[in-house]
């Protein structure tokens, strides 16, 4: 049975829940004709920007040309949001659907009420308009909708955008930063489309981790190709798929280097072929280019270390074609030392807490609006030590903060993922240790949440929330809602 989201049908439209682990087969990707130039989302900045979600008719490729989908700003997906460490700005989110929705600052630090989680709805014909400074180191986050029960369809119809983050003060450590050239934003996405053309919403599709489509959509396009007139191109990788897993690397297994995480640079590039990314992570990389060459950005099987892997895989499958012009203007070398990163001081760590990921609760407690989970002291550096007892995938996002991973299954963190980061993957019987600190902002009664960032599972309630307080503060209550959408 396939649920096809129709236009007038989008607001009623309501995910179908999981099967048992393992069920459902592999959704493979068809790989599709090259034919589209990459589009790269516009660009705004400024102290105050609007966002405008709104519907509309989006062209993916020749497959579907006329697609009911969201979007802000335009049909599908959102502009690019550049902000520089240390300014406030304001964003106007005007909501223009037909339907509740929230946008959510994946990454950044915020005050709770700036959020834009479950909590903050904005109801159709309104207007939301969280301001804040920006103070965090440069990055690439993202923003999406948040809505609770509502997130997979949401994002997965359109609701999301990239957002940079500058950082001024930071030296030239001789990375492409020309946006659009050198410095490219790639928003991956599965997606799958029915014969006439609109996006197929159907969880069921897939194994129990959600929706898994048969056709890569790169910023809002299939079928891609980068032109490329630098020596050196960064890619800002962003998985904003419901649940598929990406390895990227490239057709010929070209080295390239890995200078990012989730929440900014790495200490030092870290050389690789390969880099994979759960939902909602990121990565930078910089990938060097022969004049009039051509190759393929793929993703091959990831290692999720189920005993299924192929389930959730797609075998290796294209994302972006990156075609070099015949002469290429001379890109710098990256410095050896990208940013000093001060090994995680675990010693000052003074809680630790245990989150047990299961089915669809954390804790044996599925999501619940009205309960705050924990109130954590502010400035107090705390060990999170995260396992998902299921035999299937789950990730583990944690709002307003950048973490550092101690220890993954009792080993230290590959380097790729020793840096400041947000979402991290948590193999099925694994533990996976972060050192968390909450900074600024305390508030009783706003939460933020902590979640697993597969769609399907946050929306079906693998989700908590908890507040930041005063030290010796207790939690106070959560906002309450006249018609909250629950799913
Ligand atoms: Cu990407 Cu709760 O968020
Ligand atoms: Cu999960």
């Amino acid at each position: 049975m396939r649920r096809v989201l129709h236009f007038a049908a989008a607001a009623s439209l309501v995910l179908v829940g999981c099967g048992a682990p393992g069920s459902g087969a592999s959704v493979g990707i068809d790989n599709q004709p090259i034919t589209t130039a990459l589009p790269i989302p516009e660009l705004v900045e400024g102290k105050t920007i609007t966002l405008n979600a709104q519907a509309g008719l989006t062209d993916f490729g020749p497959a579907a040309t006329s697609a009911a989908t969201i979007g802000l700003n335009g049909s599908y997906l959102g502009p690019t949001l550049r902000l520089t460490r240390g300014q406030r700005v304001q964003v106007d989110v005007e909501n223009d659907l037909d339907e509740m929705t929230t946008l959510h600052w994946h990454g950044m630090h915020v005050p709770a009420k700036m959020d834009g989680g479950p909590h903050s709805m904005i109801e159709p014909g309104q207007t939301w308009s969280p301001s804040w400074r920006v103070d965090q180191p440069a990055a690439t986050l993202w923003y999406h909708s948040h809505p609770h029960g509502e997130t997979a369809q949401q994002v997965y119809r359109g609701l999301a955008g990239m957002i940079l983050v500058d950082d001024p003060e930071a030296p030239d450590v001789g990375l492409p930063d020309t946006y659009g050239v050198d410095d490219i934003p790639l928003i991956v996405q599965d997606k799958s489309f029915t014969e006439d053309g609109q996006l197929v919403v159907d969880s069921a599709d897939g194994p129990s981790t959600g929706f898994l489509g048969n056709t890569i959509v790169t910023n809002g396009k299939v079928g891609t190709y980068l032109p490329v007139s630098t020596q050196a191109v960064r890619l800002r990788l962003l998985n904003a798929s419901n649940a598929r897993f990406y390895n990227f690397g490239f057709a010929d297994d070209r080295e390239f280097a890995v200078v990012a995480s989730d929440g900014g640079l790495l200490g030092t590039p870290m050389m690789a072929n390969r880099v994979q990314l759960a939902p909602a992570e990121r990565a930078e990389v910089v990938v060097r280019m022969a004049p009039g060459e051509t190759v393929m950005l793929t993703s091959s099987p990831p290692h999720l270390g189920t005993t299924r892997d192929s389930l959730y895989s797609g075998g290796t499958f294209d994302i972006l074609e990156l075609r070099a012009a015949g002469s290429l203007t001379a890109s710098p070398e990256l410095a050896q030392t990208l940013t000093s990163l001060p090994a995680p001081d675990v010693g000052a760590a003074s809680t630790t807490r245990t989150f047990a990921v299961q089915g669809r609760a954390i804790n044996g407690r599925p999501m619940d609006m009205n309960r705050i989970d924990m109130a954590v002291p502010v400035d107090q550096n705390e060990v999170w030590e995260i396992t998902n007892v299921d035999p299937q995938p789950h990730n583990f996002h944690v709002h307003n903060v950048q973490f550092r991973v101690l220890s993954m299954d009792g080993r230290p963190p590959a380097p790729e993922l020793s840096g400041y980061k947000d979402t991290i993957y948590v193999a099925p019987r694994t533990t996976v240790r972060i050192l968390v600190r909450f900074t600024d902002y305390t508030d009783p009664d706003w939460p933020y949440m902590f979640h697993c960032h597969l769609l399907l599972h946050e929306d079906l309630g693998v989700m908590g929330q908890f507040v930041v307080v005063k030290p010796g503060e207790q939690a106070g209550s959560p906002p309450t809602h006249d018609h909250m959408a629950m799913g």
